[in-house]
């Protein structure tokens, strides 16, 4: 089962992905994290990554499309991928079609994740995670047991760098600008499937396995 799942910066498809894998068995590829991965070991990738991310910018294609199709190609992607903020350019989404045609695989499914702006804003800058697992909480939406802890592991939570209200306001308007207009792109082409992201996260979840439920391949 090829899956991507779109949605703007806090429309919950960290938190949803963390249970399709689960549920699923396939791999999350989530370019965001594959970018803070690098940022953390300080490589070549990570300190391009962080001059864009820390201004809630793009990451130039060239930098991203190379790494999905490193990615895509390893075996593990053989069962099936889960493609969690990629594509979010049209440049993207094109390289991914001829991506994916040279690797003789399809999608299955686009799902975009809807929540009205208004939301968005208090969801980034009340999230922690954790550092040790990377587990996704919520301040107050979806709050640890015990403060700063996480509940699986004991890690400690922190607050991404991205997450202050300034670039949150820089993300939103590039997601509009950038990223929105492939919804039209995969509703041409009659992959894209709708949900209501601003439901209780369990009741999202409901409404994803519903979706891509009766899938068998
Ligand atoms: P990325 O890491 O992809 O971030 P994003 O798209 O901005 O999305 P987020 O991770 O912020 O939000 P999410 O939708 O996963 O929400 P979450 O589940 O955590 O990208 C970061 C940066 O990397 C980009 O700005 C860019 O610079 C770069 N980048 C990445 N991919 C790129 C690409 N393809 N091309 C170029 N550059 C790229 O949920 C948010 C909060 O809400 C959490 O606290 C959660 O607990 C809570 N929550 C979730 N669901 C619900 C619910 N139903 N009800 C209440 N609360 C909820
Ligand atoms: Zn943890």
């Amino acid at each position: 089962m090829n899956i991507l799942l779109m949605g703007p910066p806090g429309a919950g498809k960290g938190t949803q992905a963390e249970k399709i894998v689960e549920k699923y068995g396939i791999p999350h590829i989530s370019t965001g994290d594959m970018f803070r991965a690098a940022m953390k070991d300080e490589t070549e990738l990570g300190l391009v990554a962080k001059s864009f991310i820390d201004k809630g910018e793009l990451v130039p294609d060239e930098v991203t499309i190379g790494i999905v199709r490193e990615r895509l190609a390893k075996p593990d992607c053989e069962k099936g991928f889960l493609l969690d903020g990629f594509p979010r350019t049209v440049a993207q989404a094109e390289a991914l079609e001829e991506i994916l045609s040279s690797l003789n695989k399809t999608i299955d499914f686009v799902i975009n994740i809807k929540v009205d702006n208004s939301v968005l804003m208090g969801r980034l800058t009340g999230r922690r995670i954790c550092k040790n697992c990377g587990a996704t909480y919520h301040l107050v939406f979806n709050p640890p047991t015990k403060d700063g802890v996480c509940d699986r592991c004991e890690g400690e939570l922190y607050q991404r760098a991205d997450d202050n209200e300034e670039t949150v306001e820089n993300r939103l308007s590039v997601y509009t600008k950038q990223t929105q207009p492939l919804l039209d792109f995969y509703q041409e082409k009659g992959y894209l499937k709708e949900l209501d992201g601003q439901k209780d996260i369990n009741l999202v979840f409901e409404d994803i396995v519903k979706l891509v439920g009766g899938f068998h391949a």
